[in-house]
């Protein structure tokens, strides 16, 4: 394994059952610092659960689920707590509560950790909100917004205490594909901009995943391939062929220009 002095996440020989079934095979994995990591496999291969893993919501019956030097695996209480301040998330759903606009839902982390006055927390936001084009939006309830609108807001809140780490599962579910392009688009701009670690779950790899740093492709419970992008199309093993065939089909195999 590399010992790359900027990994910020190390999984290591990760193994989880369920009563019975075994997800989670050995997955080993070196996640670098300031970049952005895709982890892609197939529905049920266990992508969430590994995230679940680096969060310390679930523990692994074996190896080692290291970030920012700290074994969340063998940690609890306060000091759990502490790893988890350096997360910010972004799950299926944004998420949003549907009683709150987007102000106060931005607002929430800071209303949560801190005790800043409002005239803070509403500067905050609408600064993050900005990150997302979405600061003319602040009086909106949930239910006034489009899919792509509610994903930006829950990225501004997941962004607001400016975590180290973004964890974001399946990110897009939901829109159409020229939203999925300009929603990726914007998670690598933001990640550029405020230089946090992101890792990116995703069931296929789509195009756009030419602008990250890396792909890790889960299959059959472990860590298959872990390379760059257009290292990843030209891999000879036969399941990320099979993922690159499925996912990206004849737009890949030409040399058709993107949309
Ligand atoms: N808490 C749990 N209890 C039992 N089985 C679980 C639990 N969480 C996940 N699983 C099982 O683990 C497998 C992988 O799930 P998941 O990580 O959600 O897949 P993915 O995110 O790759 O689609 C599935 O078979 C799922 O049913
Ligand atoms: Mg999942």
């Amino acid at each position: 394994m590399s010992m790359s002095d900027n990994t910020i996440i190390r999984l290591v020989e990760v193994r989880k059952s369920f009563a019975g079934n075994e997800v989670l095979k050995g997955v080993s994995l070196d996640v670098e610092a300031g970049k952005t990591t895709i982890i892609v496999g197939q529905s049920g291969q266990g992508k969430s659960v590994l995230l679940k893993h680096i969060l310390g919501l679930v523990r692994p019956d074996a190896g080692q689920v290291i970030v920012d030097g700290v074994d969340v695996s063998r940690v609890k209480g306060k000091k759990l707590k502490e790893v988890r301040t350096k997360f910010g998330i972004l799950f299926q759903g944004a998420a949003l509560l549907d009683s709150l606009d987007v102000l106060e839902n931005v607002a929430l982390p800071l209303r949560q950790r801190t005790k800043l006055k409002d005239a803070e927390i509403r500067r905050r936001v609408i600064e993050k909100l900005q990150l997302v084009g979405m600061a003319d939006q602040l009086d909106k309830y949930p239910a006034q917004l489009s899919g792509g609108m509610k994903k930006r807001v829950g990225l501004a809140r997941a962004l607001q205490l400016e975590p180290q780490i973004v964890l974001f599962d399946e990110p897009t579910t939901g829109l159409d594909p020229i939203k999925v392009k300009d929603m990726y688009k914007l998670f690598f701009e933001t990640q550029k901009l405020l230089k946090y670690t992101a890792v990116i779950v995703s069931h296929d790899i789509p195009k756009i995943f030419n602008l990250s740093d890396m792909v890790a492709v889960m299959h059959d419970g472990i860590i298959l391939a872990h390379c760059s992008y257009e290292d990843i199309q030209r891999s000879e093993n036969d399941v990320v062929k099979a993922l690159i065939n499925d996912t990206m089909g004849s737009i890949y195999n030409s040399d058709q220009v993107e949309q």
